[in-house]
C-alpha cells in the first residue's frame, strides 16, 4: 500500500473568516423554529473542513478582491454542502452514524427533524445568496443560477442519485458520477469566487475545480479504505461494506492513486493558466491530495 503523502498548508486565515461567519450566521430567531435550527447548527458548526467556502474566497483572493465580500456566497456553499451531508448520511441513503467527529443529524434529532433540517439549510442558502451577497445584480443572479444548476439533477442531487441506483456501468459513468455529486459543488464555489470577484470569463476557472472536484472525490473513496475513522470524523470500510462503485473498487488502490496523481497535474497545469496570485488554490490542490481527514 502506498504511503500517505505529508499533508500539506491550508490557508488559515480563509478558514478563519469563514468560521467566523457560519457561527454568526442567523438561520431563524423564532422560539417555535428553535430545535430545527438547532438540528441545522449542530451539524453546520461541527467543524468541517470548509473546502468550498475556502475556494470561494481563494479564487476571489487571487483576483485581488476583498476575500469577505464573498462570504454570503461562500457561506451558502457550505450550507448546502452540510445539507448534502445530513441527506447521504440518512439510514435511507448510506445510513452512517457517525459524522465530523460527531453523531448524525438523524441520530442526534430523528430522521423527520434532519431530513427537515437538510431542506433549511437548502433553502437558508438561497436566502443568504440572494439576500446578502453584494455585488452587480447580474453577477449575483449568476452565482445564484450557478449554485441551483450544480445542486440539482445535473449536479449534486443526480451524482447522489447515480450513487444510491448503482449507476456506473463503465469508466466514464464513474467519472460523471463523481464530477455530479462532488465535482460541480467545487466548481460552483470557484466559479462563484471568479463571477462575484469580476471575471468577465469564468471558463478556465470551471476547468480548473472540475480537476480539484474529481481529485477530492477519489482521494474520499481512498479514505475511505486507508483513513483513520478518529481522524477523519465518519466511519470507514462503508463503501465496501455497501457495494458502492467508487475508484478503488474500480481501479484497485494503486489505480486510484494514480488516477488521484494525474488528476492533481492536471488541476496544477490549469491553475497555472489563471492570472493573479494563484498561490492559495495551489496550497489547497496539494491539500486535497495530501489530506487525510
Ligand atoms: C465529504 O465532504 C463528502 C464528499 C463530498 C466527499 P468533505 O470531506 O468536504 O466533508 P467536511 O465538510 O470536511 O466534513
Ligand atoms: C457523498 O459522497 C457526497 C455528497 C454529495 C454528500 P460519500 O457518501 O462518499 O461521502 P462521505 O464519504 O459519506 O462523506
Ligand atoms: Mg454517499
Ligand atoms: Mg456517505
Ligand atoms: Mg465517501
Amino acid at each position: 500500500m502506498p504511503r500517505p503523502l505529508p499533508e500539506t498548508p491550508y490557508p488559515a486565515a480563509l478558514l478563519k473568516l469563514v468560521e467566523n461567519y457560519l457561527v454568526t450566521l442567523d438561520l431563524g430567531a423564532d422560539r417555535r423554529a428553535a430545535h430545527l435550527v438547532e438540528a441545522m447548527r449542530y451539524s453546520l458548526l461541527a467543524g468541517g473542513k470548509r473546502i468550498r467556502p475556502v475556494l470561494t474566497l481563494a479564487t476571489a483572493r487571487s483576483r485581488g478582491a476583498d476575500p469577505a465580500a464573498v462570504l454570503p456566497a461562500a457561506a451558502a456553499l457550505e450550507l448546502i454542502h452540510t445539507y448534502s451531508l445530513i441527506h447521504d448520511d440518512l439510514p435511507a441513503i448510506d445510513d452512517d452514524t457517525l459524522r465530523r467527529g460527531r453523531p448524525t443529524c438523524h441520530v442526534m434529532f430523528g430522521e423527520d427533524i434532519a431530513i427537515l433540517a437538510g431542506d433549511g439549510l437548502f433553502a437558508e442558502a438561497f436566502n443568504l445568496l440572494l439576500g446578502r451577497q453584494a455585488g452587480a445584480p447580474e453577477a449575483v443572479l449568476a452565482a445564484a443560477a450557478e449554485v441551483a444548476a450544480a445542486t440539482g439533477v445535473q449536479g449534486m442531487v443526480g451524482g447522489q442519485y447515480m450513487d444510491v441506483a448503482g449507476k456506473a456501468a463503465d469508466d466514464d459513468d464513474l467519472r460523471t458520477l463523481h464530477a455530479l455529486k462532488t465535482g460541480r459543488l467545487i466548481e460552483a464555489a470557484v466559479v462563484c469566487g471568479a463571477g462575484l470577484s469580476g471575471a468577465a470569463n469564468v471558463a478556465p476557472y470551471r476547468a480548473f475545480a472540475a480537476e480539484v472536484g474529481l481529485l477530492f472525490q477519489i482521494v474520499d473513496d481512498i479514505l475511505d479504505e486507508t483513513g483513520d475513522a478518529a481522524e477523519l470524523g465518519k466511519s470507514v470500510g462503508k463503501d465496501r461494506a455497501q457495494h458502492k462503485v467508487t475508484y478503488v473498487s474500480r481501479f484497485g488502490m494503486d489505480g486510484a492513486e494514480r488516477l488521484a496523481g494525474e488528476a492533481t497535474e492536471r488541476a496544477h497545469e490549469r491553475l497555472s493558466a489563471l492570472p493573479g496570485d494563484t498561490s492559495d488554490l495551489a496550497s489547497l490542490t496539494a491539500y486535497i491530495r495530501s489530506r487525510r481527514r
